[in-house]
């Protein structure tokens, strides 16, 4: 299997890390059954990308065999994040019949953490994802691992993260604190019933807790909501 360093990832305080352990639980006692999970938003930098990483580590520090789909294909943030050590082939490789999946799937160096990039910007990216070679990639890693985590583009403004849920068990919703009105979140909810997903929950991002509390500044990963 090829293997990736992921790079500049930051170490997360004890309170993020709880609110990631809280996350994980949460998730865990959704049961068996709940294995690919799509994590989207209403409108872009609410925090998808961080957050499902995040969960897709915390689930992998836990013990559990994990693998992080990058399939926002429009505007993917992950390869300038984490900067890995070598040129990477990505999930638009793959569903454009370029690569096969051998070629795609890197195993990271974080325990039990395997990874697919999202590749180049494809002129048709709902297209692809909503193509069966993308469904035979969830299912054939439905038998390799325990969890399946998919960064999407936010539901408000394509249908990628539509198509790709209803390719996942359930969708994690993530909301910014104090920037999205409850008519706009409960729009998006109802936008992905209707696609015929399931919404396990939701995560408060960028929540500023108490400053009296801890003498700084906090901003924490938020809390999960059934
Ligand atoms: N809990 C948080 N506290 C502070 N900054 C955050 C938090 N979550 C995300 N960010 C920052 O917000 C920006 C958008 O996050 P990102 O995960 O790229 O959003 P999205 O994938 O939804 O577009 C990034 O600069 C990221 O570092
Ligand atoms: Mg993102």
């Amino acid at each position: 299997m090829l293997r990736v360093k992921l790079q500049n990832r930051v170490e997360m305080g004890p309170f993020v890390n709880e609110a990631y352990k809280y996350l994980r639980t949460n998730i865990m006692f959704c049961g068996i059954g709940v294995k690919a999970l799509c994590v989207t938003s209403c409108v872009p930098n609410e925090g998808k990308s961080d957050v499902s990483f995040n969960l897709a580590v915390s689930l992998a520090e836990s013990g559990k065999k994990v693998v992080f789909i990058d399939a926002d294909l429009r505007k993917s943030d992950i390869i300038r994040r984490y900067n890995p050590d070598l040129a990477v082939f990505g999930l638009s490789h793959y569903l454009s019949a370029q690569n096969k999946i051998e070629d795609i799937l890197y195993e990271t160096n974080m325990d039990n953490l395997d990874i697919v990039f999202s590749g180049p910007v494809p002129p048709n990216p709902s297209e692809l994802l909503g193509s069966d070679s993308f469904s035979d990639l969830v299912e054939i890693f439905r038998k390799v691992y325990d969890y399946i985590i998919v960064d999407t583009p936010p539901v408000g403004s394509v249908i990628d993260s539509a198509v790709v849920a209803q390719k996942c068990d359930g969708v994690i919703l993530v909301i910014e604190s104090d920037a999205i009105s409850y008519k706009l979140a409960q729009k998006v909810v109802k936008q992905i019933e209707k696609s015929g997903s399931r919404i396990l929950g939701a995560v408060l991002n960028k929540y500023e807790h108490d400053k009296r509390l801890y003498g700084y500044k906090y901003i924490s990963y938020g809390k999960y909501m059934d």
